[in-house]
């Protein structure tokens, strides 16, 4: 069947349509997409707690209930036990959990349950932040390269949204304060800062302390609310330490933190959450237009952290991906030195690689595409110009793909060099 309602969209619909992309060549060596590792996924564990969960049958409803089969009545909600509020906050028993482990890997103590709310992975944590404190025309900052959906979400609710410079340690606190001026002077109120500072996406940089406390001094000052997004901030494989978290040093309750099960556990439990104080988390359950996460996953994964798997979990995965980010850019060394630039990341799933200015990357992409290798490229992050970067993802492929793919794009990337160099 096919019909014409395209006149009819709305003009945030209208010009976005997602069009079903897939390359018409096959891609076996996929270093576009930023998985995590399908061996570090628990399945045994999953195997296990997805079905002992249902033994309380109200884990496949909407939200808790307490049934008592000797009377046969069931209670909805009563003081020391949550019922509708499930469904805008998510399962109580996981946002618990979350909060426990927050306090604990972020040394932020006092969290509980009221401090988090679950969301459809962190992309829908962000778009909450946009919603609850977004409105048509007002300012918000990004990195100059960011998570697309992140942009998308502040375009989405009319923001006018500025990037902010980065280099070698991330975001450019110079840059930020310009931006600040700049929306200023054109009579826009900056209001929300969205930023990644532990593994950067896509650049893997990592926010110095002292870049950390003059970016919260900022926000203090122009009183802005900054969503931290803390993606890849437990992938940490050697190097120095990682700062305290934005979220941690934050001492006037205007960090709200994202994050998500997504790459810690697997990405098809599309659950996240964001972290921030109470009376925020209201206001994002109050722009919430779903009816919550789905509650038999958030009670498989309540039960997993409960076992205390995450962290062991996530201990292990950092040895698989140290190991693939070793294999993955000395593989890129070997085959394509000559033609790319890039330092090995000190955590995260990517290498953000520089091409050498005799290479032409469009031409480069149709070869690697030729040859089943795909990387993506850095205007998939918004940036502006011309692409001179991409982003390989090492995460999930296996070693042997990781080895070949990358020969094979030194092939396609050797054959796309304008002047023989
Ligand atoms: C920086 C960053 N934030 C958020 C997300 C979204 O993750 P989720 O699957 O939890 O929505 C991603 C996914 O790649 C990401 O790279």
């Amino acid at each position: 069947v096919s019909s014409d309602l395209t006149p009819l969209l709305s003009s945030a619909a209208r010009g976005r349509i997602v069009r079903p992309s897939d390359p018409p060549t096959p891609v076996t060596f996929d270093f576009d997409a930023g998985w995590p590792a399908p061996e570090a996924f628990p399945i045994d564990d999953f195997k296990r707690l997805a079905p002992a969960v249902l033994a309380d049958p109200t884990a496949l409803g909407y939200r808790s209930v307490r049934h008592d089969s000797s009377s046969g009545l069931t209670t909805y909600h009563s003081r020391d036990f949550p019922g509708r509020q499930e469904m805008s906050f998510g399962y109580t028993g996981l946002r618990e959990q979350v909060a426990r482990w927050i306090s604990g890997r972020e040394g932020v103590q006092g969290l509980t349950a009221d401090n988090v709310i679950l969301t459809s992975g962190a992309t829908q944590a962000i778009a909450l932040a946009a919603a609850a404190f977004i409105d048509p025309g007002e300012g918000a900052l990004v990195e100059a390269l960011t998570y697309t959906y992140a942009f998308k979400s502040l375009e989405l609710r009319g923001a006018d949204v500025r990037r902010v410079a980065l280099d070698e340690h991330g975001l450019v606190i110079e840059s930020l304060e310009e931006r600040l001026h700049e929306l200023r002077a054109a009579g826009v109120r900056p209001k929300l800062l969205y930023t990644i500072p532990s593994f950067h996406l896509p650049t893997g940089t990592v926010l110095p302390l002292e870049r950390r406390k003059q970016l919260l001094a900022l926000a203090d000052e122009w009183d802005l609310v900054v969503v931290e997004d803390a993606m890849y901030s437990h992938f940490h494989y050697d190097g120095d330490p990682v700062p305290p978290s934005l979220f941690n040093l934050d001492t006037s309750g205007r960090v709200l933190q994202t994050h998500s099960f997504s790459k810690i556990i697997a990405p098809g439990l599309r659950i996240g959450w964001i972290c921030g104080p109470p009376d925020v988390i209201g206001a994002l359950a109050g722009v919430r237009e779903d009816l919550g996460v789905s509650q038999w996953l958030a009670r498989v994964v309540a039960e997993f952290m409960a076992e205390g798997r995450l962290d062991p979990l996530i201990e292990a995965a950092n040895g698989i991906y140290r190991g693939k980010r070793d294999i993955a850019g000395a593989a890129l060394r070997e085959h394509a030195g000559e033609l790319v630039r890039f330092t090995i990341p000190h955590g995260g799933f990517y290498l953000w690689v520089a091409l050498h200015e005799d290479v032409d990357w469009q031409r480069a992409e149709l070869e690697a595409a030729e040859l089943g290798v795909a990387v993506r490229s850095a205007d998939a992050f918004r940036q502006e110009g011309s692409s001179r970067h991409f982003r390989l993802g090492f995460g999930h492929s296996s070693e042997t793909e990781l080895r070949e793919g990358i020969r094979l794009l030194g092939t396609a990337l050797a054959a796309s060099v304008r002047t023989p160099l």
